[in-house]
């Protein structure tokens, strides 16, 4: 509707000639009481790099299909053949598809990894069918598909990477990871408008989405879950690009913490927890006199809505005129605290950049700030606390 345009409208079938439509091929399963459903034959296969396995919710699941996303050169296929490898290795042979890059190619960025190779199986393929009669001739442990916008049914109408070729080639693997058992990857560019181009009916149907991110970051990458149906989508895996590709961070609350002026205004350290994890991040705040009618509200990496609720509650119930000011909060690094227990932080820092004043440079901060200008309780304070501990904080603010 939207291009006001006659005729324009395209059809593409769906059907291939001769295939059976699947409510057709639908062969019954059987119910099974779920006291008597056993874990037995259904380890989850567990990676060599923990970063990865956390986000994973603690390895993969059989018959799991994983979508990697990320921008163009942030390191998809670089942490796919890592991955790829080391599976290779402790688990048996891996099929690494690549649409975009030809063997010898592969072997380039192999041997830059330091990757010989064994029971790594590469196939330079973009015709979908293809692949998967590959697949099936294999039998892989793991499969990855780098990337899925570049492969295509070529008895289908529409172009790679379109949505009709994506939704077809994203089904396929499905029915072929799910009827194999076998944990299946495939990449996904994202567009700039941080969409997977595409992908985004991808999204829907595979079991795992996680983004790898890396834009403000420098050499850091951030590997976030975005869905996952087996374990918590909270998880972040920090890595570094080197020169030998992606190592992981072991320590990501020193990253977060890098470049951090200790004696600057407008700024508190706050542990949140990333997953099961407690991360020390630093929550930066600027006020300036606003010349606009209604000032500006700025949130990166943490919630606008709870930013709001935090100067409303200054200006009520602490008397901290905010009101005609441009305010920006950042979370440093490119880091993200979403949850509620940064609501002090916040407070602090803006009290802070308003005043002109920094806070003690050894304190951190945490706590719900509720609308009564009251503190409340946050979860997980013994873990954020030796966190803070850890990394040679002997103050704490908190409710
Ligand atoms: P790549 O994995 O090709 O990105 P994607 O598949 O997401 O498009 O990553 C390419 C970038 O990573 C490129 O800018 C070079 C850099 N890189 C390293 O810094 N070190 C390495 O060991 C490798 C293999 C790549
Ligand atoms: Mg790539």
């Amino acid at each position: 509707p939207s291009c006001g345009e006659w005729n324009t409208l395209v059809e593409i079938p769906r059907g291939r000639a001769g295939e059976k439509p699947s409510w057709l091929s639908y062969s019954p399963g059987t119910s099974q009481e779920l006291s008597k459903v056993t874990l037995e034959d259904f380890p989850r296969l567990v990676l060599d790099m923990g970063e990865a396995n956390r986000v994973l919710g603690g390895g993969l699941v059989r018959g799991s299909l994983v979508l990697v996303g990320g921008d163009p050169g942030v390191g998809k296929s670089t942490l796919l053949l890592q991955l790829s490898a080391a599976l290779a290795m402790n688990s048996g042979p891996v099929l690494y598809v690549s649409g975009e890059e030809s063997s010898q190619q592969i072997k380039l960025r192999a041997e830059r990894l330091g990757i010989v190779g064994q029971g790594l199986h590469v196939l330079a393929e973009t015709d979908m069918a293809a692949i998967l009669r590959h697949l099936d001739i294999l039998s892989p442990t793991v499969a990855m598909i780098d990337s899925i916008q570049s492969v295509a049914f070529s008895d289908h109408p529409a172009g790679p990477g379109t949505l009709g070729q994506v939704r077809e080639c994203g089904l396929a693997l499905l029915r072929w990871a799910k009827a194999k058992g076998t944990p299946t990857f495939v990449t996904g560019h994202v567009t700039k408008e941080g969409n997977l181009a595409g992908p985004r009916a991808l999204e829907h149907m595979v079991d795992v989405v996680l983004y790898l991110e890396g834009s403000n970051l420098g050499s850091y990458r951030l590997l976030r879950g975005e869905k996952n149906r087996f374990g918590s989508t909270n998880e972040v895996g920090v890595f570094e690009m080197r020169d030998k590709g992606l190592t992981q961070v072991l320590n990501p609350s020193e990253v977060a913490l890098a470049s951090r002026d200790r004696h600057a205004v407008g700024s508190v350290v706050v542990p949140v927890m990333e997953g099961t994890r407690p991360l020390l991040v630093e929550i930066q705040a600027l006020t300036t006199p606003s010349s606009l009618p209604t000032p500006r509200r700025v949130a990166n990496g943490v919630d606008m809505s709870r930013l709001l609720m935090v100067i409303a509650v200054l200006i009520k119930r602490a008397g901290i005129h905010l009101s005609g000011q441009d305010i920006i909060v950042n979370v440093a690094g490119g880091f993200r605290a979403m949850e509620p227990a940064v609501d002090l932080g916040m407070a602090l820092a803006l009290a802070s950049s308003l005043r002109n004043t920094p806070l003690l440079d050894s304190m951190a901060a945490l706590g719900e700030i509720g609308l009564g200008g009251e503190l409340r309780n946050i979860s997980q304070l013994p873990r954020r606390l030796a966190e803070l501990k850890h990394m040679g904080f002997d103050t704490c603010l908190g409710p």
